[in-house]
């Protein structure tokens, strides 16, 4: 099996040589950060129609995490264009991160028809070191659609409890790897490679859920779902929250 998706990635290697070699050539990331905003404003239509009912439960019991003034500071990791703001509720003082710079222009996009959130501020840097956002500051941190390309997913989860006030939420929803015994998980692998590169490294065959039960959080409410996309590959999905 090993010798097939290796040669099948090959043949794929060939296919898109073009931008294989511009990443070899350090080139491809910097076209890359720039087109993806683009295509994640028109995923994310997509992606909301389809998930609006899931992200609305999940979302459903983010008020119970507010502080004792009543409002609920939420720190989105990984923000791209602002996809979730408009399942939050009303009052939400909402951070956000992300490492691509040229997601702002959305993200401000996003805020504008968004007025029922307090938006603070945009920080451009990486979960894995949220220098920029004080100890146990934040209710509840959010990611979505992040684990599957983050560097190291235990240092985020580090990082998300460092911020995190004690009793405070981290929220997620994420596409993961499929059963290893599918034909779904032959083709991840299979493409994994091409799709790294397509979609800013994002990794069709993270187990995210393990990292998750390894984080030193007091208790985990994780459940596994078949996203209803129209691409296969992605429908493998985790969802919940976790409590420090
Ligand atoms: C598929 S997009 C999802 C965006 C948004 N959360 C959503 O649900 O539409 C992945 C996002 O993760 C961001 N990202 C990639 N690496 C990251 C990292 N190490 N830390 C935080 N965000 C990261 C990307 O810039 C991008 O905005």
């Amino acid at each position: 099996m090993a010798l097939i998706i290796f040669t099948l990635r090959l043949a794929i290697g060939i296919l898109l040589f073009p931008m294989f070699l511009l990443n070899l050539l350090g080139l491809w990331n910097q076209i890359c950060k720039k087109w993806f905003p683009y295509f994640l404003r028109r995923f994310t239509v997509m992606y909301n129609e389809q998930m609006a009912s899931k992200k609305r439960e999940l979302f459903s019991n983010l008020p119970e995490f507010a502080g004792p003034s009543g409002k609920l500071s939420l720190l989105e990791v990984g923000c791209g264009t602002g996809a979730n703001f408009k399942f939050y509720p009303a009052g939400c003082r909402v951070t956000c991160i992300d490492p691509n710079p040229n997601f702002e222009k959305f993200l401000i996009k996003s805020v504008a028809e968004n007025r029922h959130l307090q938006f603070e501020r945009f920080v451009v840097a990486a979960g894995e070191n949220m220098q920029q956002v004080a100890d146990g500051s934040m209710d509840v941190v959010v990611c979505t659609l992040v684990l599957c390309s983050v560097q190291n997913q235990e240092q985020i989860l580090q990082e998300v409890c460092r911020v995190l006030r004690p009793g405070g939420a981290f929220y997620f929803l994420e596409h993961v790897a499929a059963e290893s015994s599918t034909w779904n998980y032959f083709w991840q692998q299979v493409l994994d490679p091409a799709w790294y590169l397509l979609f800013d490294g994002c990794n069709l065959t993270r187990e995210s859920w393990k990292a998750l039960e390894r984080a030193r959080f007091s208790k985990l409410e994780l459940q596994h779902l078949q996203a209803p996309l129209p691409v296969e590959l992605v429908r493998p999905h985790i969802c919940g929250y976790a409590v420090k």
